[in-house]
């Protein structure tokens, strides 16, 4: 088996190198029988200007070079109304597409062999919490799909009918790819939104043994590294957690002092204390996305102290932004640091998330300014990136960035992932 695979690997490298000739076939070794899907050739991979999407009238290296002309032209293609409209693929082309898989598949050019061995000894688990734009999410599945990782899909109870099954459908397509077993209507600041992390995470630790990392991720995320990169950054990590775990602000305290309840889909106080912490241990301050090891999952899932910790949590006003950070400073946790403030770690010094929060922009020098200002637009003071912020999210050294919106800003998204692309296939020459 492993000397098919690097039959099949060096296939896909000569056919890359011999791309520009034209079509190559490649047999297959995988299956039984010829499938139409395994005629390779490096325009297949690549997305390239032959694709005939409206994107491609973008220069996506100046852009990336941060260009101001590219910039401005990109700037004024996001705000026409007819460009926004064409580059928007619905809901249904989704449904209707995934009904022959491997043609999808195909199309959407997903990279469906593991491209080393190195990435194929490390694979990841993902969960991806979702509640509207598919094509945001069916564009971040695709670049970050490898067929040795796991992906679980949590798409909130509340969305839209056709939001449920293009996204089924498309999870349809892939056998590694599932649907959360038990998901649940998410509320804003509320319980149920670490609730579904917590059953991807049942799911994904059930599912296979030998995932090395968890990752999580929402619909609005976007990788800055390609999955060689992340396994990389991972491995040297050797089995620590990157996630932000600080000291809670005296601002925030309020949240995990008081009761909490859930009414008619939004969260209230009940006027009511709560108890400390179990084991008083002690709480920090974090946000929900984590770089994780096994060992953590299990952790969350069989530790006594964390499962009484879930229990005290569940009343608590946004829990997530302080849950996993708590975990994370929990001693004998696999991956954990010590509770001393010298360990506190910040969501810049972390790798799990890149976010650019309005209050903390501004240029380089000035007090308070962490990163320069958005190029994209805000909403909920958290920035919406544009193409104008790449070139500065690429020097970062976060796995992922949050948040991107194809609806708004297409042109981030496809010089990103065009850029990640080409940094995959040029890696296999
Ligand atoms: C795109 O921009 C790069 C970098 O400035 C430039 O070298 C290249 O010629 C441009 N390509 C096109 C088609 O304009
Ligand atoms: C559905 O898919 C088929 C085959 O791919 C295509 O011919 C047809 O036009 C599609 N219909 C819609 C409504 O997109
Ligand atoms: C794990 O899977 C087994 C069988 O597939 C099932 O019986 C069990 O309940 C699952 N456990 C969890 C925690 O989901």
């Amino acid at each position: 088996m492993g000397f098919l695979k690097r039959s099949w690997r060096s296939l896909l490298k000569l056919s890359l190198a011999l791309g520009s000739l034209g079509m190559l076939s490649l047999l297959s070794f995988q299956k039984e029988k010829w499938d139409p899907t395994y005629i390779i050739s490096y325009s297949w991979l690549a997305y390239t200007d032959s694709d005939s999407i409206p994107e491609t009238v973008c220069n996506c290296s100046a852009i990336l070079q941060g260009e101001r002309e590219a910039l401005e032209q990109a700037k004024l293609l996001s705000v026409t109304r007819d460009f926004r409209k064409s580059i928007h693929i619905p809901d249904e082309y989704y449904i209707n597409a995934t009904m022959d898989c491997s043609e999808f598949r195909f199309k959407r050019k997903y990279l469906t062999i593991p491209l080393s061995q190195e990435e194929e000894d490390f694979p990841l688990a993902y969960s991806i919490v979702v509640h509207h734009k598919v094509q945001n999410f069916e564009r971040l599945l695709r670049a970050i799909y490898a067929p040795h990782n796991i992906y679980c899909v949590h798409v909130d109870k509340k969305s839209e009918p056709t939001v449920f099954s293009s996204i089924m459908a498309i999870t349809s397509c892939f056998p590694n790819v599932f649907m959360a077993s038990h998901p649940v209507s998410v509320v804003y600041a509320a319980w149920p939104r670490v609730q579904a992390d917590l059953n991807c995470m049942a799911d994904l630790y059930n599912a296979s043994t030998k995932w090395k990392y968890f990752l999580n991720l929402c619909g609005q995320d976007f990788p800055l590294k390609t999955n060689l990169e992340i396994v990389r950054v991972l491995r040297s990590l050797k089995g620590m957690n990157s996630l932000e775990s600080e000291k809670m602000p005296d601002a925030k305290k309020w949240r995990v002092t008081n009761s909490h309840k859930i009414v008619d889909g939004r969260i209230q106080g009940t006027g009511k204390a709560k108890d400390p912490p179990p084991f008083n241990l002690p709480i920090l301050s974090g946000n929900a996305y984590m770089v994780v090891s096994r060992g953590y999952i299990r952790s969350v899932l069989e530790d006594k102290r964390v499962l009484a910790l879930i229990d005290w949590a569940k009343d608590t006003y946004s829990p997530d932004e302080f849950l996993w950070a708590t975990i994370q400073r929990i001693p004998g946790v696999p991956g954990s640091s010590w509770p001393n403030t010298k360990f506190d770690m910040s969501d810049m010094n972390a790798i799990a998330r890149l976010v650019k929060w309005e209050w903390h922009e501004g240029s380089e020098g000035i007090q308070d300014a962490v990163y320069p200002k958005c190029q994209g637009q805000h909403v909920r003071s958290i920035c919406v990136y544009g193409a104008g912020d790449l070139n500065w999210m690429l020097q970062q050294h976060h796995l992922f960035a949050n948040k991107f919106d194809t609806d708004t800003d297409p042109i981030a998204v496809y010089c990103l992932e065009k850029y990640l692309r080409q940094k995959v296939l040029a890696g296999l020459l």
